[in-house]
């Protein structure tokens, strides 16, 4: 209404919003959102039983880490100031209940041991704690004689996996699976291990969503049917604040959302809902968009990127988890 007022002076608008906007000092100085590389958690794959990383063809510039690619990516992660890494292990060999995921000479609890004696003091080594990398079903858990995901069945595995992946020496476990009490399960087997510093990051509103597709090409999953009896269905915000509460009552550490482009508000939501930090995943298929985009010349590259780390930052999450991350950190620099 004031503005009104001004816009009839004789002179024109009195109330210029543009006259901050002037330079790129005036706009540093009122800028609301930042993105810095302590923020940014970077993904990475690891292979079991490969010598020479495997590119990922729908995730151009992302790979399959061998062993020692892995040991080379974390540390410049950290050499770029990285908040966090988060490890997704790729086994040889895949069953109906995921037995790699609880051998401790699995590749993805060898790859928490070599990362955290190599960069555990620089970094926050996060593992993402699912079976879905291990069954040869690709679900998140073991199924029923009738193929349904058993929960309760479930939480004793992930419960072993906690354990561990703690006993490799990871900071904080990610559990993704979307079963119904994961977190407090997860929480309890800690802590009667003594394992009480070890925080859990919760994925705890994940959509069953399109845009994980290049992530099944990233982890070899040949995922039968889909995940929609677990994960949750995208146009329900206020489940995803329920799953939020849910998981901070059970005894979340950082709550998360997932995907994060076509939940910004979902993300807003948990932001003004809870009072632990927030993370969102930018994930596989929001990357290849952009990928895919910028290859043909369509859109400008580095700033999509950044102009896309930023919305996430903006709609209100701490945490970002990007395959951009090491390119975003020296973009920033
Ligand atoms: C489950 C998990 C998935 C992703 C991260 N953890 C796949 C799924 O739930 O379907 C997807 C990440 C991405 O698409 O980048 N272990």
């Amino acid at each position: 209404m004031a503005e009104q007022a001004d816009a009839a002076g004789a002179t024109g608008p009195r109330v210029r919003p543009r006259r901050l906007r002037r330079t790129p000092t005036l706009r540093r100085l009122v800028q609301e959102t930042s993105v810095a590389a302590q923020h940014l958690v970077l993904p990475v794959f690891v292979r079991e039983g490969i010598t020479e990383p495997v590119p990922i063809s729908s995730m151009p510039g992302v790979v399959q880490h061998s062993r020692d690619s892995l040991l080379a990516a974390v540390t410049e992660a950290a050499e770029l100031g990285l908040g966090g890494v988060m490890l997704f292990g790729v086994p040889e060999h895949k069953d109906a209940t995921g037995s790699g995921a609880l051998d401790p000479h699995g590749v993805l609890n060898l790859a928490i041991t070599d990362v955290v004696a190599e960069v555990g003091d620089a970094l926050t080594v996060m593992s993402d704690l699912c079976l879905d990398e291990f069954t040869d079903h690709g679900h998140c858990g073991v199924l029923t004689p009738d193929g349904a995901v058993d929960n309760d069945a479930t939480l004793a595995i992930y419960a072993d996996m906690a354990r561990a992946h703690a006993d490799a020496g990871v900071d904080m476990v990610g559990p993704s699976g979307m079963m119904d009490g994961q977190v407090r399960v997860i929480r309890d087997a800690l802590d009667r291990d003594d394992h009480t510093d070890v925080s859990i990051l919760a994925y705890s509103a994940k959509y069953a969503s399109a845009f994980y597709g290049p992530f099944r090409e990233a982890v070899d999953s040949s995922l039968q049917g889909d995940r929609r009896t677990y994960q949750q269905d995208a146009p329900n915000a206020v489940e995803g604040v329920r799953e939020a509460l849910l998981d901070v009552a059970e005894g979340a550490d950082i709550v998360m959302v997932k995907p994060a482009l076509a939940y910004l508000d979902v993300i807003r939501r948990v932001r003004d809902a809870v009072d632990v930090p927030v993370a969102a995943y930018n994930i596989s298929g929001e990357y290849a968009m952009v990928e895919a985009a910028a290859a043909r010349g369509w859109i400008d590259r580095e700033a999509a990127i950044l102009e896309t780390l930023t919305a996430i930052r903006r709609a209100g999450s701490d945490v970002v988890l990007t395959y951009w991350a090491a390119e975003a950190a020296r973009l920033l620099r």
